[in-house]
C-alpha cells in the first residue's frame, strides 16, 4: 500500500491546543489494509462525543488508538497526529502508563476482576500505599459517582461477578473513575445490557460530562440521539460528517449521514 510508513512516525507536539483530544490526518494500518484514512477531529470537556457508524468501520480502532491499547497488536501502524493536551500520544518517549491513567477505557462487555466489588473499585490503586479509611472513602465516593453505593454498600466484600451485568459495567465505570482519569472512552458500553441499565448509564453519562471528557461510542442511534452533544460518523475508516448533535440529526450535509441516522443504514 503506498503512503504508508514503515514505522510508527513521531509527530511533534500541536501547539496551541484547546481540545483535550485532538486528531488530525490520523490514518492506521493493520499490516497492508488502511482501517483509518485521515482522521481530524477533537473531543471537548463537558460534551458528549458520541461516535456512530456500521460496523468495521473503525469506531474501536479508533478509540482503542487514544489510549494505546492497540500497540500490542501484530501489524499495528500509525501515521499522522493523535493528541492529548496538545502532545502527540504517539510521540517517541511518551509514558503509555500515564496515558492509559489520564485516559480510561470502558468496553462493550463488563469484565469485572474475579474478586470482590470493593477490590475492584480500587484495582487501579494497588501499588498506591493508602489506608483503610481511605480505601473504604475512594469505594464509597466512586460507587456514589456511579449509582452504585446503595444497591452495594452492604456488600462490599461479596464478588463483582455476583453482581447483575448492568451493575458490573457501573462497577467497571467506578474503576476508571478512582483512577482519576481526565478522559473516558466507552466502546458501546451498553450493548449488553437491559434497557434499564442503559438508561442508567446514560444518565451517569449526562451527571459525568463536565467533569470528563467523553468519547462514547454506539451502534444505537436512539441512543446517540438521546445522549449526544457532538455526533461523529464513521464510515469505512473515514469521517463522513461531524458537528452537532441535532444538526446532523436534522439537517446534515451528506445523503449518507441522512440515510444512516434515519434508516441505519449505509452504501459506503
Ligand atoms: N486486531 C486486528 N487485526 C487486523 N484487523 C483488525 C483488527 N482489529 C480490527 N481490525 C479491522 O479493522 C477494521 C475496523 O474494525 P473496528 O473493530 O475498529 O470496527 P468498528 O467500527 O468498531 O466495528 P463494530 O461496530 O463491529 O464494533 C475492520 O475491518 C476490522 O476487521
Ligand atoms: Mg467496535
Amino acid at each position: 500500500m503506498t503512503g504508508k510508513p514503515a514505522l510508527k512516525l513521531v509527530a511533534p507536539v500541536v501547539s496551541g491546543a484547546t481540545a483535550l483530544i485532538e486528531a488530525e490526518k490520523f490514518n492506521v494500518w493493520f499490516h497492508d489494509t488502511q482501517v483509518l484514512k485521515d482522521i481530524a477531529v477533537s473531543f471537548d470537556k463537558g460534551l458528549i462525543n458520541c461516535i456512530v457508524g456500521p460496523s468495521g468501520g473503525g469506531k474501536s480502532t479508533f478509540i482503542r488508538s487514544i489510549n494505546r491499547i492497540n500497540d500490542g497488536i501484530d501489524g499495528f501502524v500509525v501515521q499522522g497526529e493523535l493528541s492529548f493536551k496538545g502532545r502527540n500520544i504517539y510521540a517517541a518517549g511518551t509514558d503509555v502508563t500515564q496515558i492509559r491513567k489520564a485516559i480510561g477505557i470502558v468496553f462493550q462487555k463488563p469484565c469485572v476482576f474475579p474478586k470482590s466489588i470493593s477490590e475492584n473499585v480500587l484495582f487501579g490503586l494497588q501499588p498506591l500505599r493508602i489506608t483503610k479509611l481511605e480505601k473504604l472513602c475512594v469505594v464509597e465516593k466512586q460507587l456514589k459517582a456511579v449509582s452504585l453505593w446503595k444497591e452495594v454498600s452492604h456488600r462490599l466484600n461479596d464478588p463483582a461477578t455476583s453482581l447483575s451485568i448492568g451493575q458490573q459495567q457501573r462497577l467497571c465505570i467506578a474503576r476508571t473513575l478512582a483512577i482519576n482519569p481526565e478522559v473516558i472512552l466507552l466502546d458501546e458500553p451498553t450493548s449488553a445490557l437491559d434497557p434499564v441499565s442503559t438508561r442508567a448509564i446514560e444518565e451517569l453519562m449526562l451527571k459525568l460530562k463536565d467533569r470528563y471528557t467523553l468519547v462514547f461510542v454506539t451502534h444505537n442511534i436512539q441512543q446517540a440521539k438521546r445522549i449526544a452533544d457532538k455526533l461523529i460518523f464513521i464510515c469505512e475508516g473515514q469521517i463522513i460528517e461531524q458537528g452537532d448533535k441535532d444538526k446532523l440529526f436534522n439537517q446534515p450535509e451528506h445523503e449518507r449521514t441522512r440515510i444512516y441516522l434515519h434508516d441505519e443504514y449505509c452504501e459506503c
